[in-house]
């Protein structure tokens, strides 16, 4: 199936490894022209050499620059940003009862701020042109808060709002606005979750690997080309009609509709 991204430019977020990284390879792969982006100079540039079409930004997603930095840079090199992938780090674990207000708004800062900023410097464009993909990874927490993760059921609880409701103010303009939630697709940031849960609760990363596996309908973690599949559906021409979803990638971990 032609996804109809051929020639469009295609703006992901943390895209030197993981689902970020995947979501770029498979917007790629379709045809689309890629703006790579991350803290990490040597990634940011392998990914870009073993791209068809992209340029590269060594850029912290949280500096209030990025936004204006990065969209100018896709411009500069490509034209008008027609789908943006919202991604980036994680917050730290932790448990609600020794959650804090400093945290909260970190999670914020991290998860939703930025968000919003990029979102602004891209959104009138879209609108104007009346095409636009507007894509955020989020987290099955999202549906289904993870007891070891307040900050981050917090922060993109917030940013599902916020998509939400601008989903529904932009529909008539063609741009599109999702969210993609990932439960646990085999990455160096589950890597790390498992590595925290085996400290806290005495066993081997592999132990809790194999736990948390457990727990998953499908038996596995997702691999990330398995997200990046989503993504570019989701980016698609086909998917013109899907707004304001929040589409699991999740092997069936969450159990509610
Ligand atoms: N994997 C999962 O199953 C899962 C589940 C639920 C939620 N999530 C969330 O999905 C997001 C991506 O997860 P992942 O598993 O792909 O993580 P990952 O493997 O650790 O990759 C994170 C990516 O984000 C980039 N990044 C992090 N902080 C950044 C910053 N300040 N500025 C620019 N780039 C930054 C990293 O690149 P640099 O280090 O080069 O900057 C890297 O490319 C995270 O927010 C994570 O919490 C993931």
């Amino acid at each position: 199936m032609d996804l109809g991204l051929t020639g469009k430019v295609a703006l992901v977020l943390g895209s030197t490894a993981g689902l970020g990284r995947a979501s770029a390879e498979a917007l790629a792969a379709e045809g689309a022209h890629v703006v790579v982006v991350g803290r990490r100079a040597e990634l940011v540039d392998a990914l870009v050499e073993s791209l068809p079409s992209a340029a590269g930004v060594v850029a912290d997603v949280t500096d209030p620059d990025a936004p204006a930095l990065l969209v100018n840079r896709a411009r500069e090199q490509f034209g008008e940003v027609d789908i943006v992938v919202l991604n980036g780090g994680g917050p730290p674990p932790g448990a609600a009862d020794s959650f804090t207000a400093e945290a909260a708004q970190a999670a914020f800062d991290l998860l939703l701020k930025q968000h919003i900023s990029l979102v602004g410097a891209v959104l009138p464009g879209m609108r104007q042109r009346g095409w636009g993909r507007i894509l955020a990874v989020g987290s099955s927490g999202v549906q289904q808060p993870i007891p070891t993760l307040t900050a981050s059921n917090v922060g993109r609880a917030a940013l599902a709002a916020y998509l939400k409701t601008l989903a529904c103010t932009v529909a008539g303009d063609g741009v599109t606005v999702n969210m993609v939630l990932p439960g646990r697709i085999d990455t160096d940031r589950v890597a790390q979750l498992d590595r925290a849960a085996a400290e806290r609760t005495g066993r081997t990363p592999e132990d809790a690997r194999a736990a948390s596996e457990a727990a998953i309908p499908t038996g596995r973690y997702g691999e990330p080309a398995e997200f990046g599949a989503v993504v570019a559906f989701l980016a698609s021409r086909q998917a013109g009609y899907v707004t304001g979803e929040q589409v699991r990638v999740d092997g069936g971990l969450v159990g509610a509709y």
